[in-house]
């Protein structure tokens, strides 16, 4: 099989000792957004940070194609193509934009960081003309635009973005979340963790609600928004 998708099975996680999610089962294809929702406290941070590599499932497969990433280190899921976000993920405050993505590029070789940078700046030109800002002096939008370049520089093959409007106006929102379909266009398999579910249903073509550590939708974003009482679900407290 080759890496048309990042497969999660049967996935349980301990957090302060005891599970908190109880065997997930969750597919991203490549080329698409798969948007997962639910409530506060359902799991969404602890599978993204799981599948990144920084907590230790006890159950479970996370495989991409079939190579097993379940016990890799985070470089490794890196390297393997599997780019994660996590929630309020910060930048270097005194560091530039541009030497933000060095950080977050030093282990590509010259040309490969080079080519992973452009290829992200097209989706954010707006960063070229704060090349030589401090990040503590970006906007919040602008902030989270870095943050994305740091994931996409390496050209994930899939990419899970934690709250990506978190703290975000709407209209900057709005200028986000096409970068994330421009994503899915060239090919990579996207996995949108959003409290604003209606922005993240727009987009997706498949969805999944979390809710207790536990699936309890998995189909597609349309037969959702068609569906109140599990709408209702995905939105509670999300907001
Ligand atoms: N550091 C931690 N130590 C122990 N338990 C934690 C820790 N962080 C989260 N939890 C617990 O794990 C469960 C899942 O939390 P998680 O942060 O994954 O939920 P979430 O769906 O991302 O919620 P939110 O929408 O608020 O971001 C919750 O019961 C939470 O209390
Ligand atoms: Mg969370």
């Amino acid at each position: 099989m080759g890496d048309d998708s990042l497969q999660i099975t049967d996935l349980e996680v301990p957090r302060g000792g005891r599970p908190v999610l109880h065997g997930v089962t969750l597919e991203v294809p490549a080329g698409e957004i798969t948007t997962l929702l639910g409530p506060n406290g359902a799991g969404k941070s602890t599978l993204v940070l799981t599948v990144g590599g920084a907590l230790a499932p006890t159950r479970g497969s996370i495989k991409l194609g079939d190579t097993e990433l379940r016990g890799a280190k985070p470089e490794k899921i890196r390297a393997a193509g599997v780019a994660v976000v996590p929630e309020g993920r910060r930048l270097l405050p005194n560091l530039t934009v541009e030497d933000n993505l060095k950080v977050a590029t030093y282990n590509l070789s010259g040309d490969q960081s080079k080519a992973g940078v452009d290829g992200a700046l097209e989706l954010f030109p707006e960063l070229e003309k704060r090349w030589d800002t401090t990040a503590r002096s970006l906007s919040g939008g602008e902030q989270q635009m870095v943050v994305l370049a740091q994931a996409l520089a390496s050209r994930p093959k899939f990419i899970l973005v934690d709250e990506l409007s978190l703290g975000l106006a709407p209209v900057v929102v709005k200028r986000l979340m096409p970068t994330m379909e421009a994503v899915a266009e060239r090919g990579a398999g996207v996995l949108l963790i959003e409290q604003f579910a209606h922005v993240a249903l727009a987009l997706a073509k498949r969805a999944y609600v979390l809710e207790g550590g536990e699936v309890q939708y998995s189909g597609t974003s349309q037969e959702l928004k068609e569906n109140p009482d599990l709408l209702q679900k995905a939105y509670m407290l999300g907001a």
